[in-house]
């Protein structure tokens, strides 16, 4: 079945004083919410503590990147079976800032992608455009090259284990949203070019929305037949924004 979900990616913000008040009220707010699925992607070094704080409530919690390697020689990496030492449920691969600025490509993101699953990990996939992509009328082609590059390695079963977010590059920290009917274009486009290749995959795939996701705009996009959630950023770290987001989708 296709599960929701709010997923927030606090990036790199947060510090040991900040993010306990912070997770102990999302914490009391969501208290009892089973028919959705809540997480916090954290930085790497709050692991151990969000763990801590976390564990035995309903709300998960997560990584925002993941070395495509195993173990070695790879300064400065974080490997999947690492995040398993701190119960990560989940972790983002390929988000726009990673590829952007980390000069990370399809076949990385899809490395990472694998190694994720490899340790039981569920990757959430990020894929989107540029505004220039979208200008030049090439979005679809972008976002189906990314996610053909993940099923060439790993398969498009792979997909039963993961979940997509689309998240267009000029939404993203902008305070620009997509518009419903835009986002919801491009989530029909994933899902139905998914469904030629495997109906069941395509039916039960989560399909998030990222891009300046706010308390006021949240239940308008959560209304659209293919957003299944939302990879929230900056409201992910105002915990009664988060809140609200999440109350939105689990109306
Ligand atoms: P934003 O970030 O909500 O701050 O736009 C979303 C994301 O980058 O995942």
């Amino acid at each position: 079945m296709r599960r929701k979900m709010v997923a927030g990616n606090w990036k790199m913000h947060g510090n040991l004083l900040e993010n306990k008040p912070l997770l102990n009220a999302i914490v009391t707010n969501l208290n009892g919410l089973q028919e959705v699925s809540f997480l916090v992607c954290v930085p790497y070094l709050y692991l151990p503590s969000v763990q801590d704080t976390l564990r035995n409530t309903n709300i998960a919690w997560g990584a925002q990147n993941v070395s495509q390697y195993e173990k070695g020689p790879y300064t400065g990496e974080i490997s999947a079976l690492m995040l398993n030492d701190f119960e990560c449920g989940y972790v983002i691969v390929g988000h726009s800032e990673r590829r952007t600025l980390f000069g990370e490509d399809n076949r990385t993101v899809s490395e990472k992608y694998q190694a994720a699953q490899r340790a039981g990990i569920t990757p959430i996939l990020c894929v989107g455009e540029t505004l220039e992509q979208r200008e030049a009328g090439t979005t679809e082609q972008v976002i189906e090259e990314q996610i053909a590059s993940v099923i060439k390695l790993a398969g498009i079963k792979s997909l039963a284990n993961a979940i997509i977010a689309y998240e267009p590059l000029w939404a993203i920290g902008t305070g620009r949203t997509a518009l419903p009917e835009q986002a919801q274009d491009i989530h029909s486009f994933i899902r139905e070019g998914l469904a030629k290749q495997d109906a069941n995959i395509a039916k039960d795939l989560t399909i998030l929305y990222g891009g300046s996701v706010k308390s006021n705009n949240a239940s308008e996009l959560f209304d659209m037949p293919d957003i299944d959630g939302g990879l929230i950023g900056g409201a992910s770290l105002i915990a009664a924004d988060f809140v609200a987001i999440c109350r939105a989708l689990h109306q």
